[in-house]
């Protein structure tokens, strides 16, 4: 196969994302550039991203953000072999405008479009950066999911597990707010955490007596609520402590499930992790661990490539024009029905 130049385009959630990926002939990948321009400041005042104000600003900062991906990587849009752009799951508004966006790029410079799943953005976002030959443990835990995926090729994936309830993500966005951290919620609970105890509060290990892999962070979330509603005038150590103490249950309820789900998969010995919450150290740290106790490899892509951003969505789309799945241009383009 040729090589491929993408650019892809990330609107799902809050972030405004764009970047240039080239995927060489041979599966290597070079980041040409990534963009992303976060949007916490317009949703802080809410406590929590207001979907409205989340696609006004995608229309507002994503020419800009495309135009310096493109100057950044030095490429002509006319080069460029697909525009590839997230089509769900997300917020319904912002998939909208990058996927418009990326209509109007592919009309005006002649350029295929692929719409890409998000999803199956971060779950083949480790072989950007990483060696991670297929198959492949993924645990993907982001503000909107935490699932357990085999990923057996570009395309090829099976669900093994999902959250019945609350999303990981969800869960530290929520307990920084209980703790006045502010947001956004999962880098706040990881510096509050430092120097706390991972001990003095009980929390819940759900599911514990369940098979499966399925996740369950509702019951953690009301815990915190508890515990930080018996603390009054809680000092900067009683915030650290139940931060800690949070974090280490998270972190051992992830590692308890996904212990399964290597269970299922043992040929596999790969464990690739990805999405926001993945930047978490004392997450990695567990992690890390199970998979040396199961002589299995942990894959951590940097966090950069964790959390959302349009390299992972340009790559994804490479990676299924190169595969012969992306779809016909006509059909993306929503010109011609489906043969
Ligand atoms: O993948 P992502 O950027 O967007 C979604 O698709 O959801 O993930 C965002 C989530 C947020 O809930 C954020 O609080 C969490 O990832 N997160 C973290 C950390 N950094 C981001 N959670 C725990 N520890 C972190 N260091
Ligand atoms: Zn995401």
């Amino acid at each position: 196969t040729k090589d491929i130049l993408a650019l892809g385009l990330e609107t799902s959630c809050d972030d405004t994302a764009a970047a240039v990926v080239l995927r060489r002939g041979d599966g290597s990948c070079r980041i040409l550039s990534n963009e992303v321009w976060t949007q916490h400041d317009d949703h802080a005042a809410f406590g929590g991203v207001v979907p409205e104000i989340a696609a006004r600003s995608h229309v507002e900062r994503l020419d800009a953000t495309i135009e310096k991906a493109v100057v950044k990587a030095g490429v002509d849009y006319a080069d460029l072999d697909l525009v590839a752009a997230t089509a769900g799951p997300g917020l319904v508004g912002g998939v909208m405008v990058g996927l418009t966006t990326a209509k109007a790029i592919a009309l005006a410079h002649g350029v295929r479009l692929v719409p890409v799943n998000h999803l199956e953005g971060h779950a083949l976002s480790a072989r950007m950066t990483e060696d991670a030959p297929f198959p492949y443990l993924l645990l993907l835990i982001s503000g909107g999911h935490t699932q357990l995926i085999r990923v057996s090729g570009v395309g090829k994936y099976d669900r093994l597990g999902t959250t019945i309830d609350d999303a990981a993500g969800e869960c530290f966005d929520k307990t920084a707010k209980l703790l006045g951290l502010g947001a956004p919620g999962g880098p706040k609970v990881e510096s509050a955490a430092v120097g706390g105890r991972t001990d003095r509060f009980a929390l819940p290990r759900p599911l514990l007596k369940h098979a499966g892999c399925d996740f369950s962070f509702s019951g953690m979330k009301t815990a915190v609520r508890e515990a930080a509603q018996s603390l009054e005038d809680p000092t900067p150590q009683d915030i650290a402590d139940l931060a800690a103490s949070f974090q280490e249950a998270a972190a051992r309820h992830l590692a308890h499930r996904t212990e399964r789900a290597m269970d299922l998969m043992p040929e596999a010995k790969r464990l690739v992790v990805a999405g926001g919450v993945a930047a978490n150290c004392a997450i990695k740290k567990m992690l890390q661990q199970l998979c040396a106790a199961k002589s299995w490899a942990l894959i951590a892509p940097p966090p950069k490539y964790c959390t959302d951003n349009g390299a992972m969505i340009a790559w994804a789309g490479a990676e299924r024009l190169a595969a012969g799945l992306a779809m016909e241009p006509e059909e993306a383009l929503g010109l011609a029905p489906r043969a």
